[in-house]
């Protein structure tokens, strides 16, 4: 399925173009395909796992730093709904994935039909990346927003998980998206707006369409 859904995605991709790809198995394939086809494009990724295959795979990857423009971009998720808002929970690089749909022209998750409901269920926690001097304070207003909060912690060395940018990952869990009028988007706002919280896990306003596989057939959803 996976195949079936990078192979859709590798049809927008033209020569020339710069290329966000983020991380994940369906943008791992992808990867490969644009090597196997010998497409002349740049990458740029949050993902060194994606860099490190690119690279591998003799793809041309560009510091997301040195990039001011983004032809297209690809990027899994956990949860999309039919508006178009995402939820990626897991990687914890997601304040570098939303540089990336922000510069890019097109920003498109690739998804199978698993991960596509009518409201996002947020089964999977909308983790926040934190200063970590915040933590206390963002745990604590978490809480009162209805939420509970838990610090990634890394599991081969004791202590946190430490984000690419030097934060914090903390996840959150909501069960209540009712209490936030049934809206993403509003729990975002005031996930975002607690001072420290440099991002949310909850991507609002910036997915152009998703390619997401139903059986044998790769779907185009729009808003
Ligand atoms: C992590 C993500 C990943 O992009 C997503 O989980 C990748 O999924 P898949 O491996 O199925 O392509 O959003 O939070």
């Amino acid at each position: 399925m996976k195949q079936l859904c990078a192979k859709e995605a590798l049809k927008y991709i033209n020569d020339g173009m710069c290329v966000g790809l983020g991380g994940g198995s369906t943008v791992g394939y992808l990867a490969e395909y644009l090597a196997q086809e010998e497409k002349k494009i740049t990458v740029v990724t949050p993902s060194d796992d994606t860099a490190e295959l690119c690279k591998n795979l003799g793809l041309m990857v560009l510091s997301l730093e040195m990039t001011d423009h983004i032809d297209i971009a690809f990027d899994g998720c956990d949860e999309l709904d039919k508006h178009l808002n995402a939820l990626k929970a897991n990687g914890a690089i997601h304040t570098k994935e939303k540089i990336i749909a922000a510069m890019a022209e097109k920003y498109v998750l690739l998804i199978d039909e698993s991960k596509y409901y009518e409201t996002l269920p947020l089964e999977d926690s909308v983790t926040l990346e934190v200063i970590p001097q915040s933590r206390n304070y963002v745990q604590a207003q978490v809480e009162k927003l209805g939420g509970k909060a838990v610090m990634r912690k890394n599991s081969a060395k004791a202590g946190f998980v430490i984000s690419d940018n030097g934060n914090y990952i903390m996840d959150t869990y909501f069960t209540e998206l009712a209490a936030f009028a049934g809206k993403p988007e509003v729990l975002h706002q005031k996930l975002k707006q607690l001072t420290g919280v440099v991002e949310t896990a909850l991507f609002i306003d910036v997915v152009a369409f998703a390619l997401c596989v139903c059986g044998d057939e790769v779907k185009v959803i729009k808003k």
